[in-house]
């Protein structure tokens, strides 16, 4: 059916500096929730944000029945299965989750493992497979400025057994809640404030040019890419103020309604593929592999690719760019950017000093091949496509 399309996203949004301290604790009570499980992870732990959340939970005299905190990078089914035991035996009624798209990806399988009842969450892999189960309230708190997990109804998690991601997207997943605050992540290191703010890029961008694209999601997908335009640098810059960051921040939350709604493509597959066989987070990967995507993509999208580069370059710039060139100029402004950036990020590593090699390409191939995203990309990719962007990764050409 042409022009059909669908948009549903019910997470109530709470965005502000501080707004742990004015809402968390009355959003809990609003929810019923009485029997609380905190999940984060050592980073959270190490650097105050657990503290912050836990301290608000007790200040709202809301019962704390469980704390999680060893949930690694690219969380994983046997961490899933470990907290949803814990839940069990302690009782508790509800989730919140504080720390990166790790740990809220796991505690949105957390949810699914227990409302479904589920003992194999490898068989609700795909697209709408699970049914509603009863209801457990969750509240995320992400402390990145990029994935938009806090505000979506997929989960990606590691399979370890088969070395795979397992990726599952369903209404069930949606949080009730997600409080964006600043100060989750006032000391952000520069590179992952970087990385992060390319990853909520790469959602929104992927948002617009997808198969499934549709012109609500493509709207909150513009605004996100405005937003880090314009405040990714002042925020990079750093100093006291995180006036920038709640905005990233607020950018991602966008890009992330606009990629639940949507869907992504290419570029998350292969950033998957990378994340898998070098073992790092996928925002890692994503300022190497958009803008290579992107050009792969060209012939599909170039329309869009203009439009877009409206929300990216300064308004004098986009108007003195010929038309017939802006598509091009987008994805190479992309480019050069993200470079740009890192270099004056001392110490970051390019994607080959994390272990990207010719030795490990066909690996990675093999595994962005199977991923999901590639299903909604505009452009067939295949084998030799995803191998020449990891060569032209390595080899430094766009
Ligand atoms: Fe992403």
């Amino acid at each position: 059916m042409k022009d059909y399309f669908e948009f549903y996203n019910p997470v109530s949004l709470i965005a502000g500096q501080k707004c742990v301290q004015s809402h968390l604790a009355a959003e809990l009570k609003l929810l019923g929730c009485k029997r609380v499980i905190v999940l984060s992870d050592n980073y959270c732990n190490d650097n105050g944000q657990l503290k912050i959340v836990r301290d608000n939970i007790n200040a709202g005299g809301i019962n704390i029945g469980g704390v999680y905190i060893d949930i690694p990078f690219n969380g994983n089914l046997v961490v899933v299965k470990r907290i949803a035991d814990l839940c069990r035996i302690n009782s508790c009624d509800s989730i919140v989750a504080v720390g990166g798209s790790s740990v809220l990806e796991t505690a949105k399988c957390v949810k699914i493992v227990l409302t479904q009842n589920a003992h194999n969450l490898d068989e609700l892999q795909g697209y709408d497979t699970v049914r509603s189960g009863y209801k457990m309230p969750m509240i995320l708190l992400p402390v990145m400025c990029g994935s938009g997990s806090e505000v979506s109804n997929v989960s990606v998690i590691r399979d370890r057994i088969h070395n795979n991601k397992i990726e599952i997207v369903t209404s069930e997943l949606f949080p009730n809640a997600s409080l964006i605050d600043s100060q989750l992540i006032a000391n952000l290191s520069k590179d992952r404030v970087l990385d992060s703010a390319f990853d909520a890029l790469a959602n929104a961008i992927e948002s617009v040019c997808c198969l499934q694209h549709n012109p609500i999601s493509t709207r909150y997908a513009y605004m996100a890419i405005m937003i880090i335009r314009d405040n990714l640098e002042k925020a990079l810059k750093g100093g006291k103020n995180t006036i920038n960051l709640q905005k990233l921040m607020e950018a991602a939350s966008l890009a992330g309604v606009a990629q639940s709604s949507s869907m992504l493509g290419s570029v998350h597959s292969i950033c998957h593929g990378i994340s898998i066989i070098l073992d790092v987070n996928h925002a890692t990967a994503v300022g190497e592999v958009l803008p290579r995507v992107l050009k792969y993509n060209i012939e599909s999208s170039k329309e869009m690719y203009g439009k877009m580069l409206f929300y990216i370059l300064p308004e004098s710039e986009y108007v003195s760019t010929p038309k017939e060139k802006r598509a091009e100029v987008f994805y190479t402004f992309l480019h050069d950017w993200y470079m740009q950036l890192k270099r004056g990020i001392k110490d970051m590593k390019t994607l080959a000093e994390h272990g990207l090699s010719v030795d490990n390409i066909d690996e990675i191939t093999g595994k962005a091949l199977m991923d999901g995203a590639n299903l909604t990309n505009p452009r067939h990719i295949d084998d030799n496509a995803i191998k020449l962007i990891l060569t032209n990764i390595l080899e430094g050409k766009l």
